[in-house]
C-alpha cells in the first residue's frame, strides 16, 4: 500500500535534474560517437573537449542530485507492482547513480592519465587527478568504455520499462516524472 505521507509526484527540482541531466548524457554519447568517426585533428579535439565539458557538467549536477535525493522522498511505486519488479526499478535506478559518477569520474582520471587537460568550456581547468601513466589510461579507457556500454543497456532498460508502465499499464509512474501533466488516478498531489 501506497504510503500516507510520501509524495505522489516528483517535484520540480527532481524533474529539473532527471532531464537535464538525461539530456546530457545522450548529448554524451553524440559527441563520443561524432568524435569517434573523425580521423585526429582539431575537429576530433574541439568535440573531445566538449564532451568533457559537459561531462564534468554531469558531475557537478550528480553531486547536487544526490544531496537532493537524500533529502527528499521519491514517491512509491505502484502498489500492483511484484517484488522481482521494484528490484528492478530500484537496481536500475541506483546502478544509473553510481554510473552518473563513475562515467565523469573514469573519464576524468582517463585524461588525467594522458596529462590531457579538462576545461570547463575554456572558462577554467580541472585540475589533474594523477600523473601521467600510459598503463593506467589505457585500463581507464577500457573502464570508459565498458561502462559507457552499460549505461547503454541501462538506459534503453529505463525507458522501456517507463514507456510499458504509462502504455500497458497505464499507471501514473511516468506522468509523475513529467512535467505540466496531471495524474491518472488522483488530482490532489503532494510533491517531493
Ligand atoms: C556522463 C558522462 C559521460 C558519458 C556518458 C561519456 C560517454 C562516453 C562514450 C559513450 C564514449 C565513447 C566510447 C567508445 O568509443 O565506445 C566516450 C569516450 C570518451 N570520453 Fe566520455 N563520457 C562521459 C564523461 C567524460 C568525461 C568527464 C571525460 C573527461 C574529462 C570524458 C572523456 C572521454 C574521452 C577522452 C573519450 C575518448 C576515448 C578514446 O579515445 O577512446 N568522458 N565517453
Ligand atoms: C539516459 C538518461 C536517463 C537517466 C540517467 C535516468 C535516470 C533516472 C533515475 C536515476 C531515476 C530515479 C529517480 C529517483 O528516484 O531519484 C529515474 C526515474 C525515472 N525516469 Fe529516468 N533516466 C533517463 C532517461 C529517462 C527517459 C528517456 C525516460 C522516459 C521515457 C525516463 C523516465 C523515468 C521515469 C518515469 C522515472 C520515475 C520512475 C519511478 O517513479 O520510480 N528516464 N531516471
Amino acid at each position: 500500500m501506497p504510503n500516507q505521507s510520501s509524495p505522489t509526484r516528483y517535484g520540480a527540482v527532481a524533474q529539473a535534474f532527471h532531464w537535464l541531466i538525461a539530456a546530457l548524457v545522450v548529448t554524451q554519447f553524440v559527441l563520443a560517437n561524432l568524435a569517434d568517426d573523425l580521423p585526429i585533428g582539431v575537429h576530433k579535439l574541439a568535440l573531445l573537449a566538449r564532451h568533457k565539458s559537459f561531462g564534468m557538467t554531469v558531475l557537478m549536477l550528480a553531486i547536487l542530485r544526490l544531496l537532493w535525493r537524500l533529502k527528499h522522498q521519491p514517491p512509491e511505486l505502484p502498489a500492483g507492482m511484484k517484488p522481482v519488479e521494484r528490484m528492478l526499478a530500484r537496481s536500475t535506478h541506483i546502478a544509473f547513480y553510481v554510473l552518473l559518477f563513475a562515467m565523469p569520474l573514469s573519464g576524468w582520471l582517463m585524461s588525467s592519465a594522458k596529462n590531457y587537460s579538462v576545461s570547463w568550456f575554456g572558462l577554467f581547468t580541472w585540475p589533474n587527478l594523477i600523473g601521467k601513466n600510459e598503463a593506467a589510461f589505457e585500463v581507464l579507457r577500457s573502464t570508459h568504455h565498458i561502462l559507457s556500454d552499460v549505461l547503454f543497456v541501462i538506459a534503453v532498460l529505463h525507458i522501456l520499462a517507463a514507456l510499458k508502465h504509462h502504455f500497458w499499464n497505464k499507471d501514473d509512474v511516468l506522468l509523475r516524472m513529467l512535467p505540466f501533466t496531471k495524474a491518472r488516478s488522483t488530482s490532489s498531489e503532494k510533491q517531493s
